[in-house]
C-alpha cells in the first residue's frame, strides 16, 4: 500500500512570499484499485505526483511504500520498488531510441512483446522502434511511448498524468481501455490516473479531488462523480455547432 501522510510542498514566489503547492495531503492507496486524481489546472496534481515518484523533494510529510519509509529514496531507489510515472508532459532523451525506453521498463522483454507494446498503444513497431527519442517525434507520439513504458513495467505504482492529453479520440479510448483492463482489479498493483476526462472518471473505483493543493473530494467515484460531473463535462453541449466533438 501506498501512504500519503501530511505533505507539504512549498515555493518560493516571485515577489519573495512562500506558498504551499501541496497542503497537508493524506491519502492511502489500496492495491487492486484505480484511482483518478483531478481538479483544476494548478491544482497540485503533477507536483503530487513528481513527489510520489522522488522527482520533486516534499518540504515535509512523508511517504510509506508497503510499511517502508520512502521519502528520501532517490527516483531509481523507487523505480526499483515498483513506482512509475508517465509524464504530462514526456521528457526527450536525445540519443536513445524507443526500443531503449522500453527495455529500460523490463531490459528481458523479448522482441515479439516489444513489438506488440508498441501496437496496443496504435504505434506501427516497424516505423517507431528504432526512432530517436528527441525533437523528430511529434507530442502525441511521445505521450504514447511514454504510457507503453508505464504498461511495460510490471509496476507495484503506477501513474499516469493525463493520458488523454495531446493525444488524438480514436486512440485516447484504447489507452484507457488499457490502462483499466491492465490494473483494474490487479490485487499486486494500483494505478493513479490524473484525468479531467468524464469517460474515465466514473470508470476508476476512487476520485480525489485535489484544489489549490487541498484535497476537496475523496470518495468512491460513484459519490464523487455526480457531484463534480457538470463542473467537468462540456458547458457548451447544447450550443456547439461542431460536427466533431473535441471535448476531453
Ligand atoms: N517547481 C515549482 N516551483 C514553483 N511553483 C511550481 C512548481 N511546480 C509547480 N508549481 C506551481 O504549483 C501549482 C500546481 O502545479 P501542477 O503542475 O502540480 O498543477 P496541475 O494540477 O498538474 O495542473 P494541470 O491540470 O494544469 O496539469 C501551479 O500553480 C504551478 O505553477
Ligand atoms: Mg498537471
Amino acid at each position: 500500500m501506498l501512504k500519503l501522510k501530511n505533505l507539504v510542498m512549498t515555493v518560493d514566489n516571485a515577489n519573495g512570499s512562500r506558498r504551499d503547492i501541496i497542503h497537508d495531503v493524506s491519502i492511502d492507496f489500496e492495491p487492486g484499485k484505480l484511482y483518478a486524481i483531478t481538479g483544476p489546472n494548478g491544482g497540485g496534481k503533477t507536483t503530487l505526483a513528481k513527489i510520489i515518484m522522488g522527482i520533486y523533494q516534499q518540504s515535509s510529510g512523508q511517504i510509506y511504500l508497503d510499511e517502508e519509509d520512502i521519502s528520501g529514496l532517490s527516483v531509481t531507489e523507487r523505480a526499483r520498488r515498483g513506482i512509475a510515472y508517465a509524464f504530462q508532459q514526456p521528457p526527450r532523451f536525445k540519443g536513445l531510441n524507443v526500443s531503449d525506453l522500453i527495455k529500460i521498463a523490463r531490459p528481458g522483454i523479448d522482441g515479439l512483446e516489444l513489438r506488440l507494446k508498441m501496437r496496443d498503444v496504435g504505434l506501427c513497431p516497424e516505423d517507431y522502434l528504432e526512432r530517436d527519442l528527441g525533437p523528430g517525434l511529434s507530442g502525441g507520439e511521445m505521450k504514447r511511448i511514454e504510457i507503453a513504458q508505464v504498461l511495460t513495467r510490471e509496476g507495484v505504482i503506477s501513474m499516469f498524468d493525463e493520458p488523454e492529453a495531446g493525444v488524438d479520440l480514436w486512440t485516447v479510448q484504447r489507452l484507457i481501455g488499457l490502462i483499466v483492463q491492465k490494473y483494474q482489479n490487479n490485487p499486486r498493483s494500483t494505478a493513479i490516473i490524473i484525468t479531467h476526462h468524464e469517460n474515465v472518471l466514473p470508470i476508476c473505483d476512487e476520485i480525489i479531488v485535489l484544489e489549490e493543493g487541498v484535497i476537496k473530494l475523496q470518495g468512491p467515484a460513484q459519490e464523487i462523480w455526480p457531484l463534480i460531473k457538470d463542473d467537468i463535462q462540456c458547458k457548451m453541449k447544447d450550443q456547439c455547432r461542431s460536427e466533431v466533438c473535441y471535448e476531453l
